[in-house]
């Protein structure tokens, strides 16, 4: 990142509009105006080649192009059409301008790539960078700085946000004010011709009036740049994440590649990244307030306090919801905080000080949980009532946070009430404390701190690359596939290639006659299972090219001969290579693992429970490769069978080590092979009680076009 060149763009101390207008309604007088009204605390250049007519746009003087402009620019803010924009951009390399703000639409987005690129050229050897094109703008509270065709700046606050949508951003700016979540900076990234939506992010984290980043993406163009980025970033960073319908599916060749929509790999990618994903416009504003606001929570210790039992009971739903489950507090606690209670309340957890709490016991409550060692965050609940007043309880809790003096738990709050309580929750906001209009959404925000507390710890794990000496092996093995035509692997092949990046996969042969077959089901010890090989015939068992459990020799003829008829007459041209042999293993709990090559994010690994669990609940979960053992470990835990691996039933539970470290060689494999491997899917995979290991049984890899 050249720091000093973004600062240009996203803190100019001046800025030029070129294609300044004198006529109210078009976007080139709108910027200026705009620039004006928000008190732009740098200076303002109209340029307009009729500066000599016009003379004054809003009472400041016109030049007829940016080199006539006495003092430096920092930003140029282009509102010229799409034509005329690579001559613009050059006279603003010519002046020395650090950056384009590109306004125009016209360019990538309805198909004219080639202007947008010379735009970017001319730029380049200039060394400006290009912010859009197609864009909003962008706006700036700390600089009072509203280079955008947006009516005004956002309500001021410590978030920032990267809109992909320039309409969204727009929307959004208005919604500040009403629904009470404050920005520093919108900035509205376009097209994304050159700088993107990573690199804005690594220049919003170093920026001093920014405490979190809010993205909306439509779709990013340098994934592994964005999951380096975010997890070297020290603020929080939310995403809404639009466009979820799947895609690449309907090409897909192997069962990874049906299974791996956008959403899936995306979700997987923020995870990794330490990226929390919102999952609503509304959402987003949540938990940007509380992440813009709060401290992480760092411990698991959730407190809630209320006045009101059934707030305090949806709270507690919402917090096993939202995977902070409350537990009780502690003994000390709950006897200390009894002073602040009748009789009848209840110091638990929810801490229930009943319909008589006030003032005092508001803040009693909250100073001495905050203070405890045990407590890792508050959420403080409240319902109106006829002997309280709500400001003057919100009163009380701030000042229990401020006399604390404890800065490193976080504090959310719901008032459900009225008008008052509503009014109570804005000067709640307006003093640094999360507040929302119901139970379960102060819960999520704090669990959202939670999480980001944990997404961190993992984004920052190191990643282990296995060294691995074979790739040269695998490339023969892939270039003889596609010398003989064919862009997909046979199973012995991709079970050789396997095998170099050390998967466990069972011994299997190819035999050509029946006599071979025999010999080699000798050599690997019976029984054995014996199947079809041909390019043509994918679905073994659909074509009758299957036989299991054969356990001498006759059983071992009978079977090529049963299978070899069986898959003339299920396709008569099909090329048959011939019928492995192979090691029958023995039963195990099965799992699939796969690899798709995303568009965005490159080599990503699938893993699931095999047979119904894959077919019909789809119960998989993804990591962008390389994926480490302990990432692995967690993709065993969140699917929803999970509980088959650690053992259900009086089963002993599965050697689950083997199989994280067989995802983790797996991730390795693809990414060395990610110019190769297209798709690919190790199914099934059985894997045995602790210990034993586990066998991959079938392997299928689907090769790139070259
Ligand atoms: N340098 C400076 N100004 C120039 C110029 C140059 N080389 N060449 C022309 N101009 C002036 C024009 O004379 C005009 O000023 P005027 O009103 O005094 O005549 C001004 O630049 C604008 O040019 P014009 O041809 O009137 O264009 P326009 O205002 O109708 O439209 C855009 C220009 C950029 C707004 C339009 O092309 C566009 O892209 N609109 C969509 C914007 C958008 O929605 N962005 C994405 C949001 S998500």
């Amino acid at each position: 990142m050249n720091k000093e060149v973004l600062d240009g763009l996203f803190r100019p101390k001046s800025v030029a509009v070129v294609g300044a207008s004198a006529q109210p309604g078009k976007i080139g007088y709108t910027v200026i105006k705009n620039l004006i009204e928000a008190q732009y605390i740098g200076k303002i250049y109209p340029i307009n080649p009729k500066a000599d007519e016009i003379k004054e746009i809003l009472g400041l003087k016109v030049y007829p192009t940016v080199t006539d402009v006495p003092g430096p620019i920092d930003a140029a803010v282009i509102t010229v059409p799409a034509k005329i924009v690579p001559q613009a951009a050059e006279e603003c390399g010519k002046k020395k301008v650090k950056g384009l703000i590109v306004i125009t639409s016209g360019f990538s987005e309805v198909g004219e790539k080639d202007l947008e690129q010379q735009v970017v050229d001319i730029a380049h050897s200039y060394g400006m960078r290009v912010l859009g094109p197609n864009i909003v703008g962008t706006l700036s509270n700390s600089d009072r700085l509203n280079a955008s065709f947006a009516p005004f700046l956002p309500l001021a606050g410590k978030a920032s946000l990267v809109s992909q949508s320039g309409a969204l951003l727009i929307a959004i700016d208005a919604a500040t004010f009403t629904r009470r979540v404050g920005f520093d900076k919108l900035i509205s990234i376009g097209n994304m011709s050159d700088v993107s939506i990573a690199d804005t992010i690594e220049w919003l984290n170093e920026d001093e009036n920014t405490s979190c980043v809010t993205l909306y993406i439509e779709g990013l163009k340098d994934g592994r740049r964005f999951i380096d980025v975010c997890k070297k970033a020290t603020k929080p960073i939310i995403a809404l994440k639009a466009g979820v319908s799947a895609h690449g599916a309907a090409a897909a060749a192997s069962h990874t590649g049906s299974l791996a929509g956008a959403v899936k790999v995306y979700g997987a990618a923020f995870q990794q990244a330490g990226v929390l994903q919102a999952t609503d416009l509304d959402n987003l504003f949540d938990l940007t307030l509380s992440l813009s606001l709060q401290p992480p929570m760092r411990g698991e210790n959730l407190l809630i306090i209320t006045n009101g039992g059934g707030v305090g009971v949806l709270a507690t739903d919402a917090a096993e919801r939202y995977n902070v489950p409350l537990k009780f507090a502690p003994a000390d606690l709950q006897a200390e905080m009894r002073q602040y209670m009748p009789d009848y309340g209840s110091p638990k957890n929810p801490v229930d000080m009943t319909g008589m709490a006030g003032n005092e016991w508001y803040q009693g409550t909250t100073q001495l949980a905050l203070k405890h060692p045990w407590v890792d965050g508050i959420v403080v609940l409240y319902c109106e009532t006829a002997i309280t007043n709500p400001l003057e309880i919100a009163q009380s809790i701030y000042k229990a946070v401020q006399d604390s003096g404890v800065k490193d738990k976080p504090v959310t709050v719901s008032f459900v009430g009225g008008e008052r309580s509503a009014e109570a929750m804005r000067w709640l906001v307006e003093h640094g404390i999360p507040a929302y209009g119901a139970p379960d959404v102060a819960v999520n925000a704090i669990s959202a701190l939670r999480e980001y507390a944990h997404v961190k710890e993992f984004a920052n794990e190191d990643i282990e690359i296995c060294q691995n000496d074979h790739r040269d092996a695998a490339i023969e093995i892939i270039n003889a596939a596609r010398a003989d035509g064919r862009d997909s692997l046979t199973e012995i092949e991709a079970k050789q290639i396997f095998a170099l990046y050390g998967l466990p996969v069972t011994q299997t042969y190819l035999a050509k006659s029946e006599e071979e077959a025999v010999s080699l089901a000798r050599k690997i010890g019976y029984p054995v299972v014996m199947k079809i090989v041909s390019p043509d015939i994918l679905h073994k068992s659909d074509a009758g090219g299957v036989k299991v459990n054969l356990k001498d020799d006759h059983a071992v003829r009978e079977a090529y001969t049963t299978i070899m008829n069986n898959a003339k007459s299920y396709k008569p041209d099909a090329n048959i290579h011939g019928i492995v042999v192979q090691e029958m293993a023995p039963w195990g709990t099965e799992v699939i693992l796969g690899s798709v090559n995303d568009p965005t994010f490159g080599p990503t690994m699938m893993f699931g429970l095999g047979g119904i669990f894959v077919e019909v609940l789809k119960d998989v979960t993804f990591r962008v490769a390389p994926v480490t053992t302990k990432q692995a470990i967690r993709m065993l835990d969140e699917i929803r069978g999970a509980p088959i691996l650690a053992g259900v039933r009086g089963e002993k539970p599965r050697d689950r080590q083997a199989l994280a470290e067989t995802v983790c060689k797996y991730s390795n494999m693809i990414l060395d092979l990610a110019d190769e491997i297209s798709e690919s899917d190790a199914n099934p995979v059985l894997v045995y009680e602790e210990g034993k290991g586990a066998k991959v049984v079938d392997a299928r890899i689907i090769l790139k076009n070259k």
